[in-house]
Formats: C-alpha cells, sequence, structure tokens
C-alpha cells in the first residue's frame, strides 16, 4: 500500500509513532495492541494507514466528519485503480458520505430494521433446529462448515429471495471478495479476489436482471421497483448496493456464531450458566464479540489533519478505527481480557459494529442469527464439547479461521 507508507511521521512533537509488522501482528494482535495503547494513541502499520487504538478515540472518530469514507483510498493503495475491486469500493455505500451515502443507503434501511429482522426470528431458529436436528444422530460435527457457514448464508438467500441452491456458489465467491478487506495482501491474491468479485457481480447482476424481467413478489423485485421510480441510484449503485449485503452477512457472521461457541465451551461455568438460563443469550453473544470480534477494524480517510491524544494524523491519511483494539482498552473495560458474560460495562452501541452513519445495516439480522443459534445449542446439546479452539486470524477487516471446528456430543 505505496500511498499510504508508513513514514514514522504524524507525531505533534516530532517523536516518530511505532510502526506495527505484519510479522508481529499475525502472531499475536491483542498483545501487540495492548503493548502499544497505554503510551500511544496511534501507531502506524508497515503497510500504511494509522491504527487507532483506544476506545474514546475509535468511538469518537468513528462519527467525526474530519474522518470521513475512505472512497477508492484503499484500492489505490494496492494500485488498483480500475477493474472489479475498484467498482465495488466506488460504487457501495460503505465508501460514500454524505448525501451519495444516504440515498445508497436508504432503500435498505426497512428490510434490515430490527422489527422486520424480529418477525424472522422464528424462521432463524427453525433453521439452527433444522441445522443441529439433520446432524445430532451422528454426535459430532465440523460446526465451523456445517452450522456457522450455512445460517449465515441460508438467511440472507432467504431475506433476499435468493434460491437456496445457489448458496455454494455466492458463499464461495463471498469467502475469497472478503480476503479484499485485510491488510498485506499478495499480488496474486489481488487477481483471484478480482476474479471473485467479477463472479460474483455477474451472478446478481443476472439475478436482477431476471427480477426486472419477471418482477416476483419478493424484496429484490420492489428494491428494484422502487429504487427505478425513486430515480435516485444508477443500474452499477443497484448492483453494488446487493453484493455489499452479501458480502457482508455471510463470512462476518459465521466468524463470530464459531467463536461464540468455542469461547463459550472453553468456559465450562458461563456455558453451563447459558444452558440453564437463557436470559444469558443476548449478553454471551456481545461478549463474545468483545472478546474476538469477526471485524477487527473500519476505515476511514483523514480529511483533513486530525490531533489524536497529540500525534496528528495527516489530511489524506487512511484511519484504521482498530475496533479490535478498542474493545480490549483497560480504561473502557473493567479487566478486559477476561472473557465474562456477565460484565456490566458493555455499551448500548456497542463498537462491534460500527459508527455513526455507516453502522452495520446487518446489525439486528446478525444478532438475531447469532442468538438463535446460541438458544438452540444451549437448549438442545448442553453435553456439548469442543475438540479443539479454532485459531481466528488477522486484525483488520474480517477476520478468518481458517480450518474445521469440530465439537462432539453424546446423542
Ligand atoms: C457479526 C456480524 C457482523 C459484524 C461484526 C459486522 C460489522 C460491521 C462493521 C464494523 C461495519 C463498518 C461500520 C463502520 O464503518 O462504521 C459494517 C458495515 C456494514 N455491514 Fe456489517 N457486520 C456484520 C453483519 C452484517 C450483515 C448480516 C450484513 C448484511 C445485511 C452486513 C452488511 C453491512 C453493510 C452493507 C455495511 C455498510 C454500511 C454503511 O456503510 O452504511 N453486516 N458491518
Amino acid at each position: 500500500m505505496e500511498n499510504f507508507a508508513a513514514t514514522g511521521s504524524g507525531s505533534l512533537h516530532g517523536a516518530a509513532l511505532p510502526v506495527l509488522t505484519l510479522k508481529q501482528l499475525d502472531v499475536d494482535p491483542h498483545g501487540v495492541f495492548r503493548q502499544y495503547r497505554k503510551d500511544h494513541a496511534v501507531v502506524l502499520h508497515e503497510t500504511g494507514g494509522y491504527f487507532v487504538l483506544r476506545f474514546a478515540d475509535v468511538d469518537r472518530l468513528g462519527k467525526d466528519p474530519r474522518a470521513g469514507a475512505s472512497g477508492t483510498s484503499f484500492p489505490e493503495a494496492l494500485g488498483v485503480s480500475s477493474g472489479a475491486i475498484f467498482d465495488l469500493f466506488t460504487y457501495s455505500m460503505i465508501t460514500a458520505d454524505g448525501d451519495v451515502h444516504r440515498r445508497r443507503r436508504a432503500p435498505f434501511s426497512r428490510l434490515f430494521a430490527p422489527r422486520t429482522i424480529n418477525e424472522m426470528r422464528k424462521s432463524i431458529r427453525r433453521t439452527a433446529d433444522d441445522l443441529i436436528g439433520e446432524r445430532y444422530g451422528r454426535g459430532e460435527m465440523d460446526f465451523f462448515g456445517e452450522f456457522a457457514s450455512e445460517m449465515p448464508a441460508r438467511m440472507i438467500a432467504d431475506l433476499l429471495g435468493l434460491p437456496r441452491q445457489d448458496i455454494p456458489k455466492f458463499t464461495l465467491l463471498v469467502y475469497e471478495v472478503t480476503k479484499i478487506f485485510s491488510f498485506g495482501l499478495k499480488p496474486d491474491e489481488l487477481g483471484e479476489i478480482e476474479n471473485a468479485i467479477r463472479q460474483l457481480r455477474d451472478y446478481v447482476d443476472k439475478v436482477l436482471g431476471e427480477r426486472r424481467r419477471r418482477p416476483r413478489d419478493d424484496f429484490l423485485s420492489a428494491f428494484l421497483a422502487a429504487a427505478t421510480e425513486a430515480g435516485e441510484l444508477s443500474p452499477e449503485e443497484m448492483l453494488y448496493q446487493v453484493m455489499p449485503l452479501i458480502i457482508g452477512s455471510a463470512d462476518t457472521t459465521r466468524v463470530a456464531i464459531t467463536m461464540q461457541l468455542a469461547l463459550l465451551l472453553q468456559h465450562r461455568e458461563q456455558w453451563a450458566a447459558v444452558c440453564d438460563d437463557p436470559s444469558l443469550v443476548p449478553a454471551a453473544v456481545t461478549e463474545a464479540m468483545r472478546f474476538e470480534p469477526s471485524a477487527a477494524g473500519t476505515a476511514r480517510l483523514a480529511r483533513e489533519n486530525i490531533d489524536v491524544g497529540g500525534s496528528v494524523i495527516p489530511a489524506g491519511q487512511l484511519v484504521v478505527l482498530s475496533i479490535m483494539s478498542a474493545m480490549r482498552d483497560e480504561t473502557a473495560y473493567r479487566s478486559p481480557d477476561t472473557f465474562d458474560i456477565r460484565r456490566t460495562d458493555q455499551p448500548r452501541l456497542h463498537p462491534i459494529f460500527g459508527f455513526g452513519a455507516h453502522r452495520c445495516i446487518g446489525e439486528a439480522l446478525a444478532r438475531a442469527e447469532l442468538e438463535e443459534s446460541l438458544s438452540v445449542i444451549t437448549a438442545r446439546i448442553p453435553q456439548l464439547h469442543l475438540d479443539a479452539a479454532p485459531k481466528i486470524k488477522g486484525h483488520y477487516g474480517v477476520r478468518r479461521i481458517d480450518a474445521a471446528m469440530r465439537v462432539f456430543w453424546k446423542p
């Protein structure tokens, strides 16, 4: 990411900022953030970008118009200035500010509003029940592949009206595409991501084309009709708003569903407490996402010089709001490195899902999937055990679990 190359500048008083390396972050991201957070509000990343580490700064800058949407600066820094990767950043809501952002996001607000999503809870619960029921007699499963990956894929397919038989196709593409939201990509990875975005775009384009020709009683048909009548979105914008819904829903949620189960099974007393008292489920879900978030950070672009805790982020630089670091900040949480579903210091608008106008549009859906999954599993298989804890990797964007997570039980 040459445009954002770490310069060691940015300090108000001339002292160079520390530069974090991929190598150290790959080994122990929480440890690295902890080590620097105390003395530095901001650090540099070796591939570029200013990482903001403390809760109060991350929360404030997430809503500060001086730290605007990142536009196409992220792909440009990777040397990409055209093609499918570039278009994804050009046309989607997450990279836009102000009125453009409002136009792109507004058509989806009602579909993803907590009220609409709560009406889906029964069907989410039924899906969780089916996924367990189909495998119960076996006494074991790869939870990551067979449950956590299936749940969000089925739900976004149902919500948007995509055929369930398309799930294997679009999920494989999504898992490739989400790699774009990470640091330290190699040139051959960029080629594969470009290819996956192109295929996903062609897939969504085909579905939208079918709905245009033969409208159905589903969300996409209603969206196309309303957006065409309002005349506020170009055909590219329509296409590139639907894609992030599919991209945003699949990988983030499957990692979160996996991690919440893994963390609870590793803290057996808390697992037993949730099995005994289902009212603890929402708190357990929130704490698992605080402790090991599936989205580690989100990007902004400094519109002007911004002073953060005595260091200046220069105008034009990429600002990474490190949600992962903020949620382990000792000044915001008591014993932040302890997993505790009974903690009383969780903020109401939690940084897990971002900030301000860009706050995740899928929060209610993700929470419903996480909560219903945990409710069903704790009710049906309290005797569940974990074979080995999964390794979650990554310190920016969507974090990854690269191997199966085997769980077993006595049927
Ligand atoms: C556990 C699951 C999820 C997590 C942790 C998560 C996290 C996030 C975060 C951190 C942001 C960035 C907010 C910002 O920059 O301030 C975001 C934005 C977004 N998310 Fe999610 N998300 C999840 C699930 C979903 C789902 C299920 C969907 C699909 C509906 C979705 C769609 C989006 C979209 C479209 C945006 C861009 C919103 C905008 O810019 O206005 N996410 N999400």
